[in-house]
């Protein structure tokens, strides 16, 4: 079944629509999600037909259950939608296990711990050369001059793409991300969302072509070697993955720390323990995700009639497991609405949870650490400032695309 084919009949007494994240900082939806926890947990939301998850015990449970919550949503979808096969175009998002540990295996081989940490010295020339351009003004945008050009330029790096192209790359994330919740839906959204990610798989299908006649120590060459089941990926199935490390790897990791920064703007407790001592930064990044997570929904499908927190789902269903709602439950976590980054326990759902869970976390993690410490070392002065803030307004995405602060060396 698709979205809009869903029922649009409400199933709970209130079918007041979710306030915007933008406004107010994410409070009102806040509020809102406190009073529907405690109210109505799990219901169909009106205006999608879309199965609303809302605490965090059920976000687990759903998560874990992948037989039951399927990611190969593409099943609902009609054929001319042209949507089929995601394995066979190596859309690791989209597959449930089996094929999906295999895959992810191979990913993850090529994309690892090693890697990653081997990938540090690169990050920190990037974010002092970003630094190093901003440097002097009285003020900077973190999102836009060090937070959304970083992660761009390491994702490009690790998969062996020209550092010169990062800004059609991020050109091409802009508008990935560009449709406004309410705006497109079904099929119209599907086909707007695969036309402008055409250009950009035209593009790494011909850096994969050149990288099978001359490999290099990078990303692509190495899938270019790997085998799965002892076959070679096609070209189709790499070409996919470099477009989900893209995309998947970038706007998260921008507005992640874009909102640490915020939050610590927001809380000077916070930010001087963190300038005193840099060992909290970890932890900070945790609470920041957990506070405000860069992904706030994960949809599945279900495979069969199922129940979730005593309510009953049918088959076939959309359901949305809500991370932004379950890293506030207060069943789970002591003062939820408190920025707390000595928070003990921080079992936070902000980088999923499952088989699915989030393959680039240490990588986000990395970046988000180093663009930080730097941040603070440049600037001893970190203010807000009045300048307007600006959101992203695409409903799978939650952070800021403009955040001025003034800077100053104190
Ligand atoms: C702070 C930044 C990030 C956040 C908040 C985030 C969040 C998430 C979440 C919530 C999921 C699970 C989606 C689901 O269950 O349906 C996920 C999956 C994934 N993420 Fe991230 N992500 C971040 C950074 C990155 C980076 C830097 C990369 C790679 C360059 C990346 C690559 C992936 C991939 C490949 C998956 C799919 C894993 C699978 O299906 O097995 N992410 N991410």
């Amino acid at each position: 079944m698709r979205p809009e084919q869903a029922q649009a009949k409400t199933t709970v007494g209130n079918s007041t629509p979710a306030p915007p994240y933008s406004e107010d900082d994410g409070k009102a939806l806040q509020d809102w999600f406190r009073a529907m926890r405690d109210e109505h947990p799990v219901h169909q939301d009106p205006a999608t037909g879309a199965w609303l998850v809302l605490r965090y015990a059920d976000v687990v449970t759903a998560s874990l259950d992948h037989a039951t919550y399927s990611s190969e949503l593409w099943r609902a979808y009609p054929a001319e939608w042209g949507k089929g096969d995601a394995w066979g175009q190596g859309r690791l998002t989209e597959m449930d296990p089996p094929r999906h540990r295999l895959l992810r295996a191979l990913i993850g081989k090529a994309f690892n711990q090693r890697t990653v940490a081997g990938l540090a010295p690169e990050i920190e020339a990037t974010v002092e050369r970003l630094l190093d351009a901003v440097d002097g003004n009285a003020g900077i945008d973190v999102a836009r001059d060090l937070a959304d050009p970083l992660p761009v330029m390491v994702i490009a790096e690790l998969i062996g793409l020209p550092f010169e192209d990062r800004e059609l790359l991020r050109g091409w994330a802009d508008r990935l991300l560009s449709f406004e919740a309410g705006e497109l839906a079904g099929e119209e959204l599907v086909k707007a969302i695969d036309a402008a990610g055409a250009e950009l798989l035209a593009y790494l299908r011909e850096h994969y072509r050149l990288r099978l006649k001359a490999p290099k120590d990078d990303l692509f060459s190495r899938l270019a070697q790997a085998e799965v089941d002892g076959e070679r990926l096609t070209e189709e199935e790499v070409v996919n993955i470099g477009k989900l490390l893209l995309i998947g790897g970038h706007v998260t990791t921008a507005c992640s720390l874009a909102s640490l920064v915020f939050e610590l703007l927001r809380h000077p407790d916070a930010l001087t323990a963190v300038r005193q001592d840099p060992d909290l930064i970890p932890a900070a990044v945790e609470e920041s995700v957990r506070y405000r997570p860069a992904v706030p929904n994960s949809l599945r499908l279900t495979t069969h009639d199922t129940e979730l927190g005593g309510v009953a789902i049918p088959a076939g269903q959309f359901v949305s497991l809500s991370a932004l709602s379950a890293n506030h439950d207060e069943r789970q976590f002591e003062d939820p609405e408190r920025f707390d980054i000595r928070r003990p326990h921080n079992q936070h759902v902000g980088f999923g949870q499952g088989v699915h869970y989030c393959l680039g976390a240490p990588l986000a993690r990395t970046e988000i650490r180093i663009a930080l410490t730097a941040l603070l070392r440049r600037f001893p002065v970190l203010e807000r400032t009045d300048g307007p803030l600006q959101y992203y307004r695409n409903p799978s995405i939650a952070g800021l695309r403009s955040f001025p602060v003034a800077v100053g060396r104190g």
